[in-house]
């Protein structure tokens, strides 16, 4: 969704800006723009499209200053288009948002009421407009965004530079991220870490109703109500070397490749195999917690639905606790029953998404004790939560989640056995043993991802697809949901993903001669009834593409075989979705798609 860079420093600031907004495309977007004060006026360059047509502008039309604000848009209000992309400039103030002001029909009534006018169909302008009004009644920039603020109602992320405040940039949030950096003697702020990765790695995430005055002499954090606020930096792990691309072609193959190290990350100093247990402190829930749980309630969107899907079959398999898993979408608008000895557990890669961190709140609010499971440090979510068990994927870049998903699993998986001890439903034995093959996933992927080549000739075989089925029974369920996820969105391929037994309820209506059914088919105890729904494919001319442990199983049935390394059936899922993961990414390859930067989509949530 949108990203957001400021730079107030010693350093010509257009190109940084620019490089900086590069660091965000993944999250997706459809225009740019910086706006830099030169000294004497603020300088607005703004573009549709890709950063290289805003870089283009720049080249063409270059613009001096070392302060200034930089933004790409993926649009909720009004089309993507030059106009309607960020800056906004209403007389002496420019504003770059992230976010959505809920009120903006009746201000900007009231603003236009008063005289003023509008140059695009954006929410963002108004506030341009606010912060200019204020100024203009003899307010600093700070006050005057503090006045501003007061106004408005929604999710923003703000960086304002006014034309008679040439060092100074106000920057400020409300449920949408906004971290600042001090680096050298300049003075960052930015959406996501990875705009200012190459700056620093100290960074100070700020609250909601947090704002900060940025000038070379430092960052002045306070509430909007006026009160200091004190924040020692967080050090972010992630390297600037992670976020690039290593010589694959795209993000989205580099981060299926590095899946087997984003499981040994997030296993690791949590597992220890002699006793069979989990590290409690690590995985956020004490022992007695965790015996105390009545339900489990599991809240996400998404891929990471699919992840908290996984986490229900094994938290009632392994810790013998009921689980229920919900859309956090739904969920934040229904009115859910929360019980006293409810733990829910919130899952999201990003820590952004905004129906996931509104459910969590609910659910707070309800009383619950939340844990989140999440990807970035320091994000909402995780600063929401009550307890925090990471994912350590690294930045995942690709709009489309993959090592995020994976380790997703992982850690469910984790929750799972150290619940299942904590409450006696699993002996020592058994966990020792399934700690024991946990630790070889890793390994076992590596193997799986040997598959490349095979599986981009299957997908030739596929390009030109018009749907496919993902059938999937027990934990494969999840993974046929998420197989048909990905491929829909990075290959534009309609795909739809369903429980093995659900087929003759319905889709096997579509089944013919030119309709793909992926059947996940690992060596579990609902192979056998899996198979039947081969047959059942086979018997309409379905094409079957089998993922399997062993290449006999349904050799005589699948027209494409995809054989993987055999784990215990709890873990299949994890290996079970690399050569799902690598069809979506061949076959959008060879369409052609924008693999990293799907359309429509954005990487980070942030709006409803
Ligand atoms: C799909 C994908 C999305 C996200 C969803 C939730 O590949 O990544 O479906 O899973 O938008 O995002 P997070 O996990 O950040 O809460």
């Amino acid at each position: 969704m949108c990203g957001i860079i400021a730079y107030v420093g010693p350093r010509p600031c257009a190109q940084l800006l620019i490089d900086g907004l590069r660091k965000l495309e993944y999250r997706g977007y459809d225009s740019a723009g910086v706006a830099v004060h030169d000294g004497s006026s603020i300088v607005v360059r703004r573009a549709a499209g890709k950063l290289s047509t805003l870089q283009d502008l720049v080249d063409r039309e270059p613009v001096a200053g070392t302060v200034g604000i930089g933004h790409t848009r993926w649009a909720t209000h009004g089309p993507p288009s030059e106009r309607n992309a960020h800056p906004h400039v209403a007389g002496r103030v420019a504003v770059v948002h992230n976010g959505i002001i809920e009120n903006h029909v009746e201000l900007k009534q009231r603003l236009e009421a008063q005289g003023r006018v509008f140059t695009s169909d954006t929410d963002t302008e108004i506030v341009a407009h606010l912060v200019d009004m204020a100024m203009a009644r003899g307010l600093v920039l700070v006050e005057a965004v503090r006045d501003a603020l007061r106004e408005l109602r929604g999710a923003y992320a703000i960086a304002v530079l006014a034309k008679d405040d040439p060092e100074t940039i106000v920057v400020a949030k409300y449920a949408s991220p906004l971290v600042v950096a001090i680096a050298d003697g300049a003075v960052l702020a930015a959406s996501d870490v990875p705009a200012i990765l190459a700056h620093t790695r100290e960074v100070l995430f700020l609250e909601d109703g947090e704002m900060a005055t940025l000038t070379r002499a430092g960052a002045k954090l306070e509430t909007v109500a006026g009160e200091a606020v004190e924040r020692a930096p967080t050090t972010i792990r992630w390297s600037l070397v992670q976020a690039e691309r290593g010589g694959f072609k795209h993000f989205m193959l580099k981060e299926i490749h590095e899946q087997p190290r984003a499981i040994e990350d997030t296993l690791r100093g949590r597992v220890q195999l002699e006793s069979g247990t989990c590290n409690a402190d690590e995985i956020g829930i004490s022992e007695q917690d965790a015996n105390a749980v009545q339900r489990v309630v599991l809240l996400a969107c998404g891929t990471s639905f699919h992840a908290a899907m996984y986490g229900r079959y094994l938290l009632e398999q392994l810790a013998r606790v009921p689980a229920v898993v919900e859309l956090a979408s739904e969920f934040r608008y229904r009115e859910p029953v929360i019980a006293k000895g409810d733990l829910v557990i919130a899952v999201s890669q990003s820590g952004e998404t905004a129906d996931t961190l509104a459910a969590l709140k609910e659910a707070k609010r309800h009383g619950a004790r939340v844990l989140a499971v999440v990807n970035v440090q320091g994000s909402a979510i995780a600063r929401a939560a009550d307890g925090v068990l990471y994912t350590h994927a690294g930045p995942e870049i690709g709009v489309a989640s993959t090592k995020c998903f994976t380790a997703q699993l992982a850690a469910m998986a984790l929750v799972a056995i150290h619940m299942g001890r904590a409450r006696n439903a699993l002996t020592a034995e058994r966990a020792t043993a399934l700690l024991g093959e946990l630790v070889k996933v890793p390994e076992k992927m590596r193997h799986a991802l040997e598959q490349d080549a095979s599986v981009q000739l299957i997908a030739r075989d596929l390009v030109s697809s018009q749907n496919a089925l993902f059938l999937g029974r027990g934990v494969s369920c999840p993974v046929a949901l998420e197989g048909a996820l990905k491929l829909k969105e990075i290959s534009y391929v309609h795909a739809e993903g369903y429980a093995g037994g659900e087929m003759k309820h319905g889709p096997l209506a579509l089944v013919d001669r030119t309709m793909p059914v992926v059947c996940l088919l690992p060596d579990d105890p609902s192979l056998e009834k899996m198979l039947s729904n081969v047959q059942e494919v086979r018997a309409r001319d379905g094409r079957v593409l089998a993922v399997v442990n062993d290449a006999h199983t349904a050799a005589s049935l699948a027209q494409w075989t995809i054989t993987v390394p055999r784990t215990e059936p709890e873990f299949s899922p994890l290996i079970t979705t690399i050569p799902l993961q690598l069809l979506s990414y061949h076959v959008a390859d060879q369409r052609g798609t924008d693999v990293d930067q799907p359309r429509n989509l954005a990487k980070t949530v942030t709006v409803e």
